[in-house]
């Protein structure tokens, strides 16, 4: 497909748009129609749902918070582990009953599970009232989606085909004013063993480095002050395209923007991260000092199960070389617990190695096996319950290690973004390296920089206080 085509499609889906605002409306007893979203899993999710309230706001929705009074419901949902899509299955059966008191309630589900063939069969047999199913590679037809569903009064499943393409344009309505996801590139190439997520997101693309930057610039013009570049893989950006260009320039090109803002980015994989970004991150004030850079498993025979390509040395070798060019770094990671075949002495590695690095905070999971991954096919002899004491080990561990890292901050001063309301007269503020500071301090100043001075660490809450 070119580039005409993806326009034509868009096209083709503005149309529908214009059509759906009288349809819905009608539908929908001569009222706006009220759309409720919600997103399970990561940021490329986020970023997802803030495209399909974009297309429900120019459909003629409100959006609402509060699912009993929607007209249209949206579950985007996450395939990542079991115990996600648990979650996903258990809300869907609460919306029968909504469903049965509003007939024309349309119900969606849509993301990363709906991907996978036997999910989608499953909800289709076992949860007659949901409408519409689609997956991830049809997102841009959302609005032709809903047409038809709400048109022919049938129920829709659309799975569609990962088409390499990338739609650019689709309406976009961003959750916050002023932190926002961009996302630079989308699916993942690696196929780590236990992942799903290259089955469910496709092939690696990257979006040109003029239309990210452009999107950039709208974002520090529109007020934004933290904008986190988006990809399951950042660090192979670019790959793929006909220009030359890499992560490191285009980081650099985005904290060239003229204006008071920060940058952030994740996922960093590993085997890709550079020392040449690390150089940049150092170079340029606007970079936040915060890495996320996963590591999984502190075993090199674990790491080779799980397909990462990275020993566990060259792990360390890049962690040290960011903590010694960055001050004040923070270090974050995702660990996997009880990978099928890790023996204790091998998570005892993976231990060892958050002692060492001393993580700021981890995402910790046991592993889950997902079906179509082929280490769901490897032999998993260590019961659940071992697992789960593996985790309760490694969580004091690292407990520790935040805490010691927070009292270390008592009595410094550090610029934070004000965010939101904690509770009654009481703000969370971030600081660069994303750590979360509580102040007392009017409402107004969430969305702005402040700059303030730890007076108090209790475990890994900090309490700061303004500073002029
Ligand atoms: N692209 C990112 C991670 C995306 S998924 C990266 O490579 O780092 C987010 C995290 O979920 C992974 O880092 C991993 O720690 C965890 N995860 C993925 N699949 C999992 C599984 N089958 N079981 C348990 N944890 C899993
Ligand atoms: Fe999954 Fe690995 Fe890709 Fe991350 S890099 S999304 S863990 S396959
Ligand atoms: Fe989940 Fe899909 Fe993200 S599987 S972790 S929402 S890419």
């Amino acid at each position: 497909m070119n580039q005409t085509l993806t326009e034509k499609e868009l096209q083709k889906q503005e149309e529908i748009t214009d059509l759906l605002k009288d349809i819905l409306f009608i539908r929908y007893g001569n009222q706006q129609p009220k759309a409720f979203v919600h997103t399970y899993g990561c940021q490329q999710n986020v970023a997802d749902s803030e495209k399909l309230k974009g297309m429900l706001l120019k459909m003629g929705c409100i959006l609402t918070e509060d699912k009993n009074e929607a007209d249209i419901i949206l579950f985007n949902t996450c395939a990542v582990r079991e115990h996600a899509e648990d979650r996903v299955f258990g809300n869907v059966g609460q919306l029968k009953a909504l469903k049965k008191k509003k007939p024309s309630l349309l119900i969606g589900l849509c993301g990363c599970m709906m991907e996978q063939q036997h999910i989608a069969e499953k909800i289709y047999k076992s949860y007659p009232y949901v409408g519409l199913v689609f997956g991830t590679h049809v997102i841009h037809k959302f609005p032709e989606l809903v047409y038809h569903a709400v048109t022919s009064g049938k129920r829709l499943v659309e799975r569609g085909y990962d088409d390499g393409e990338i739609y650019e344009n689709i309406p976009l309505h961003r959750d916050g004013s002023f932190k926002g996801w961009l996302s630079i590139m989308y699916g993942c190439d690696n196929f780590c063993t236990y992942c799903i997520v290259p089955h469910v997101r496709g092939r690696e693309r990257s979006r040109r480095p003029d239309t990210v930057l452009q999107e950039a610039k709208a974002m520090v013009q529109a007020g934004y002050k933290d904008i986190t570049l988006l990809g399951q893989n950042v660090n192979s950006y670019g790959k793929g395209l006909s220009e030359q260009t890499s992560f490191p320039e285009l980081l650099r090109n985005v904290a060239e923007i003229d204006g008071d803002f920060w940058v952030r980015f994740m996922t960093s994989h590993p085997k890709d991260a550079s020392k040449e970004m690390i150089d940049i991150m150092a170079e340029y004030g606007k970079i936040c000092n915060h890495l996320h850079l996963p590591f999984q498993c502190g075993s090199n025979r674990i790491l080779k199960q799980m397909n990462r390509r990275y020993t566990r040395e060259k792990y360390l070798e890049i962690a040290e070389y960011a903590k010694s060019k960055i001050p004040d770094l923070s270090l974050t990671s995702d660990v996997i617990v009880g990978f099928p075949g890790e023996t204790y002495e091998e998570f005892c590695e993976t231990l060892e190695l958050i002692r060492q690095v001393k993580f700021t905070s981890l995402f910790t999971f046991i592993y889950s096996p997902r079906v179509g991954t082929p280490a769901a096919k490897f032999p998993d002899p260590v019961p659940h319950e071992e697992k789960a004491r593996w985790m309760a080990e490694l969580l004091k561990v690292q407990e520790q290690i935040a805490a010691q890292r927070c009292a270390g901050m008592v009595g410094n001063a550090y610029r934070v973004l004000v965010e939101e309301q904690a509770r009654e007269g009481v703000l969370n503020a971030r600081t660069q390296n994303n750590i979360i500071v509580e102040i007392e301090a009017p409402a107004a100043l969430i969305g702005t920089f402040q700059n303030v001075r730890i007076t108090q660490a209790r475990n890994w809450i900090l309490r700061g206080c303004l500073e002029s």
